[in-house]
């Protein structure tokens, strides 16, 4: 099975091509710029920015994890990668048996119960990102999949070494030896680790090989959901080896000061849709995946605290606070890998 890997050069396409490596797959990588060498080492690269249309590649499956994944861009640059990328996708991808969607748990409005696929969502309190990915979605479910497969997973706030959002966000929360926070974080939060999230990828391929056909979508997070408050407490303790105490920042006029940041155009720290994700219980119903397919995730944060924290150090703490680029393909990250304990 040949798999043709988009957004290979951020830090779910570089644990994809990783993981589908080390299970002796040599899968083919797309990405806009250079490729890395330790990328190359893996892999074949096709340069490609999927704003524009493409060549038609040949693969069996693709893997479609390139995206625009920003709170803070704007609705055309959104729109641009997420729905126009992913169309230019699938058109140069039409041979392909299965198209897999990394797609998001943002597709989601924010409420207190557990998100279920099927749910109905009211487009108005979804993010920009939230509502490109929806229509996304929503675009691939309007093609014809009767002798094709299509699979949506949506994860939700995914984490492991060589993340570039999830961990640098919380990393800046640490101010004076003090850990800023909105409300007191005593919210119950799904989130996924990077290597349950390949499991999953990669039991729906041996799935839907044997079980061809159809539109299919599927929630994927860790097997249990998190306190917010412990999740943050603990990563900032793996990472900086000491204990600092939180100071609780009211929600509401962080809130209103996001609000009107916005509506000035004034680039702020944290968005009115990030704090209402960030503030509110935010879990996954992942029934579907596990009782459709079999699915169950193997490990949770606690297990990997201490190389997420070894990573952070060994990476470069500026360097992960600041998201950089090349945090997923460094050599640090590599050696972080862990590797498939379900060899596919
Ligand atoms: N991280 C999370 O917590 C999370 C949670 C749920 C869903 N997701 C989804 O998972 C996927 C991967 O996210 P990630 O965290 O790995 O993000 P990331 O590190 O920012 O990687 C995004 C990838 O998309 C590529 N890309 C962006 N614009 C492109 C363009 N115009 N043409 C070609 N490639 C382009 C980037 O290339 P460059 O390296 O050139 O920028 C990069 O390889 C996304 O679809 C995201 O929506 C992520």
């Amino acid at each position: 099975m040949q798999l043709f890997i988009t957004g290979a050069t951020g830090f779910i396409g570089s644990w994809l091509v990783r993981y589908f490596a080390a299970g002796g797959r040599s899968p083919t990588a797309s990405g806009r710029g250079d490729p890395p060498q330790s990328l190359l080492d893996l892999a074949g690269y096709l340069r490609a920015d999927i704003c524009r249309p493409m060549a038609t590649v040949g693969a069996d499956v693709v893997i479609h994890a390139a995206a625009l994944a920003s709170d803070t861009a704007t609705a055309p640059a959104l729109k641009a990668v997420n729905i126009h990328g992913t169309r230019h996708v699938f058109e140069a991808t039409r041979d392909c048996k299965i198209f897999l969607y990394i797609s998001s748990s943002s597709v989601y409005d924010n409420r207190n119960t557990a998100h279920v696929e099927d749910e109905p969502v009211d487009y108005r309190r979804l993010s920009p990102y939230g509502l490109s990915k929806r229509l996304a979605e929503e675009w691939l479910l309007q093609q014809d999949w009767r002798r094709r497969t299509l699979v949506i997973l949506r994860p939700r706030a995914v984490y492991g070494p060589g993340d570039r959002v999830l961990l640098p966000r919380l990393l800046r929360l640490r101010r004076r030896g003090q850990i800023i926070i909105p409300g007191d974080l005593r919210v119950q939060s799904a989130l996924t680790y990077v290597g349950n999230l390949c499991q999953a990828v990669a039991a729906c391929l041996v799935y839907f090989e044997k079980h061809p056909g159809g539109a299919h979508c599927f929630n994927v997070s860790d097997a249990e959901p998190y306190e917010m408050r412990d999740v943050v407490g603990n990563l900032l303790s793996a990472v900086y080896g000491d204990q600092m105490p939180f100071r609780e920042i009211p929600v509401l006029p962080l809130s209103v000061a996001a609000r009107v940041l916005e509506w000035l155009h004034i680039p702020a720290p944290f968005t009115r849709f990030g704090l209402a994700a960030a503030t509110q219980n935010n879990v996954m119903n992942i029934e579907k995946i596990n009782q459709t397919i079999g699915f169950q995730p193997e490990k949770n944060l606690w297990e990997v605290l201490t190389d997420i924290g070894a990573w952070a150090n060994a990476a470069g703490l500026p360097a992960v606070q600041a998201g950089a680029a090349g945090l997923p393909w460094n050599k640090v990250t590599g050696s972080f890998f862990i590797p498939p304990l379900n060899r596919s």
